[in-house]
């Protein structure tokens, strides 16, 4: 299973380093360069955890193999329309975020599906991101931060929309949107742990069970995901275990070595729970 032919001619044109698996391709590069080479209307579902400035640049790096996330040119208004233009109508878009990023990211979704709905008569040929919930991961454990003045921070929070007015169907039974496991009793609520910035070396690696969740509500075997700030390749692990194909773009060089090898099955963990 790759990626569709149509696609793979469309991205023979990125001049970029890129390694070719079975199930997808991971670019080493900006991802302006792979969005630039997609054509509309060609991506399944995004997953992704864009790079906000004062957000991720200013978490703690504990570990001296962890890189510090330096602050990006990360350009808002760029993210949002480039992933509102490859997305097939009305697949989904899921974007990890925090309290302070998501009404900036919620606001700039909405001014664009306005701006294009008064300014595009023809409703074919409009690219919008339709808002539709925010999704809760309640953490095992809380990060540092004020310790005195202030709550102690144990969730992220993940940006639910569709292409488009309404989106295609979920899959499956109707779930929360709060991220939890049951215990065997379906009585205890436990929830998912956070993944130590050591494990891929990466410090804000997402678990992959939680991806594997959102993929299997929006997608079919075979679908194609894309997540353009790639990281550690949780959603590319996430993508490979239940049968999707995926397309990953991560620009630092380390993370993207690192990422491949736990694709190809080579780091000592390549699932988690
Ligand atoms: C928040 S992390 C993503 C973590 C990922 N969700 C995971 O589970 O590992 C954002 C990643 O985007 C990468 N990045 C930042 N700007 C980029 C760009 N313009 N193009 C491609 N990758 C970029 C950073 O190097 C970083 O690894």
């Amino acid at each position: 299973m790759s990626l569709p032919e149509e696609l793979q001619l469309a991205l023979a044109k990125v001049d970029a380093p890129v390694e070719k698996l079975d199930q997808g391709w991971i670019f080493n590069c900006d991802n302006r360069l792979v969005f630039e080479s997609l054509p509309d209307n060609s991506i399944d579902l995004i997953i992704t955890d864009p790079p906000y400035k004062d957000y991720q640049s200013n978490r703690p790096v504990k570990h001296e193999k962890v890189k510090k996330i330096l602050e990006s040119d990360f350009d808002l208004p760029y993210f949002i329309e480039q992933s509102a233009r490859v997305l097939k109508p009305g697949a989904h878009f899921y974007c990890w975020c925090d309290h302070l990023t998501f009404p900036g990211i919620v606001g700039e979704m909405k001014r664009q599906m306005e701006q294009q709905i008064e300014q595009i008569k023809q409703k074919d040929m409009r690219h919008y991101l339709t808002y539709k919930n925010m999704l809760v991961w309640v953490k095992n454990n809380h990060g540092s931060g004020d310790l005195k003045g202030n709550y102690a921070p144990q969730h992220e929070l993940v940006i639910f929309g569709c292409k488009g007015d309404k989106g295609r169907k979920l899959n499956g039974k109707r779930q929360p949107n709060v991220y939890f496991k049951r215990d065997s009793t379906k009585s205890a609520v436990k929830f998912f742990s956070k993944v130590p910035n050591t494990v891929h070396t990466h410090g804000t690696s997402k678990p992959v069970i939680i991806q594997i969740e959102m993929i299997e509500k929006s997608t079919k075997r075979k679908n194609l995901v894309l997540d353009p700030y790639a990281g550690s390749m949780s959603t590319g692990m996430a993508s490979k275990r239940i049968g999707r194909s995926f397309l990953l773009v991560e620009y630092d060089s380390g993370h993207y070595g690192n990422g491949i090898e736990r694709l190809k099955g080579n780091s000592q963990r390549t699932i988690e729970e």
